[in-house]
């Protein structure tokens, strides 16, 4: 067996399954679930036709790892028009089948583990796949805490110049999950800069870009890169998904974007790992691509629904609106603090919760890792509101009432 399997962490649902297994859910109450990031807004119905009109002779011919030219540009094509980039959809732009297994991928290409000191920098907390990504690569992840006190910045300046001259790829997502923050320009010319210095790698995970409450849409990697005159994007890939824009996570569809060069050996790696996407999946991605209208009623139903929750729990938890995704990254109430040997404040709260009110949220410590003994999770909560406004509002009210009684 490879080795590095046993350096695997077991997933943050899988540690929520075992500090929930002798918990009894109020039966008063019938559950809801805050704590799966998984889009529960109906898939769009041009969407489903796009992908059974394809099944006619879609399922008779092996797709090309590459994709079909038509998908990639109609990759190409938004983000011109999200980021008025222009992008050679032959050589910048690659279908991935979901970001997920791109983000993974991408580290076993990029990460040359016989350097000494490998390593892959990633934030904290973090989407639990750099790590995952980083490990099996057979690299070191170092971890770089956000700050609540600055909009969950991730303080990059605190990696030591040693860390960075080992570093070979680093893993920003913005907006970010769990705290939805957004990486202004200066820190990506910030990156970009110790990036020219080390000669890492950036990949920037923006799966949450369509999903925003301000007036203006969040900044992109490569839009920040062809601002700041670097329109080869050298030595950064972007990877995009369908799964939250359109509501589909189970289609299984994204692209990468970026340096012609790192996608050239992400191709020959993903020829060999298998990674091509389903020729029917392509032909909806195309229709998907194509339609923004789809995109902006999901995003509407998204505002709608944070204006009206995130007041109701801002009463009770430290919570504010973020920038951008579909989280709230809320601070529990100082009493869950020592309220059960051994439990972190987040996971006392989200236990009682479960047991009082048969509502589900995630510890914010699963989604991080101690560093120098501080979990820049521990004491908050990440509650996903991804089901009907609704059931996310009743979850609020009940939180809200779990609070006042227990806090
Ligand atoms: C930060 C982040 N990146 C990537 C993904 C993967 O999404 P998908 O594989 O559906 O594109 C998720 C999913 O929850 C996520 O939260």
């Amino acid at each position: 067996m490879n080795p590095l399997l046993q350096r695997l962490q077991p997933y943050p649902f899988e540690r929520l399954r075992r500090l929930f297994a002798d918990v009894k859910p109020a039966p008063a109450h019938r559950p809801i679930s805050l704590g799966i990031g998984e889009p529960k807004h109906p898939a769009p119905d041009f969407l489903k036709r796009a992908l059974a009109d394809a099944l006619g002779d879609g399922l008779s011919s092996y797709p090309a790892t590459a994709g079909e030219p038509r998908l990639r540009e109609a990759c190409a094509g938004w983000l011109q028009r999200r980021y008025g980039l222009a992008v050679d959809a032959a050589t910048q732009v690659l279908p991935v089948n979901g970001s997920r297994e791109a983000l993974f991928a991408f580290a076993q290409v990029v990460v040359d583990p016989t350097r000494e000191g490998a390593t892959v920098v990633c934030p904290n907390p973090f989407y639990q796949i750099y790590e995952g990504a980083a490990l099996l690569a057979g690299a070191q992840p170092h971890y770089v805490a956000s700050v609540a006190e600055r909009n969950f910045a991730v303080d990059w300046d605190s990696v030591p110049e040693a860390v960075w001259a080992r570093t070979q790829l680093i893993y920003v997502c913005s907006p970010g999950n769990p705290a939805g923050a957004v990486m202004p320009l200066d820190e990506w010319r910030k990156l970009f800069a110790l990036s020219d210095r080390h000669g890492f790698v950036i990949a920037s995970d923006e799966c949450y870009s369509e999903i925003y409450f301000r007036d203006e849409a969040p900044l992109g990697g490569l839009q920040a890169a062809a601002q700041l005159g670097r329109s080869d994007f050298k030595r950064l890939v972007a990877f995009t998904s369908l799964s939250k824009r359109s509501n589909v996570p189970g289609l299984r569809s994204g692209f990468v974007a970026g340096d012609a060069e790192l996608l050239k050996a992400f191709l020959l790696y993903r020829t060999y790992h298998g990674g091509a996407m389903s020729p029917v999946v392509q032909a909806a991605s195309v229709a998907a691509w194509g339609d923004e209208a789809h995109v902006v009623d999901n995003r509407r139903l998204y505002r709608e629904k944070f204006a009206q929750v995130t007041p109701v729990l801002a009463e009770v938890l430290d919570v504010a609106l973020p920038d951008a995704s579909f989280y709230l990254w809320a601070g529990v109430p100082a009493a869950f603090a020592q309220r059960a040997p051994g439990l972190s404040a987040d996971e006392a709260f989200a236990r009682e919760l479960l047991a009082q009110y048969n509502v589900t949220v995630l510890p914010g410590s699963y989604l991080a890792r101690t560093v120098q003994g501080h979990n820049p999770g521990a004491g908050r909560v990440r509650l996903a509101l991804v089901a009907g406004v609704d059931e996310c509002l009743e979850a609020a009210h009940r939180i809200a009432g779990f609070c006042r009684a227990n806090a």
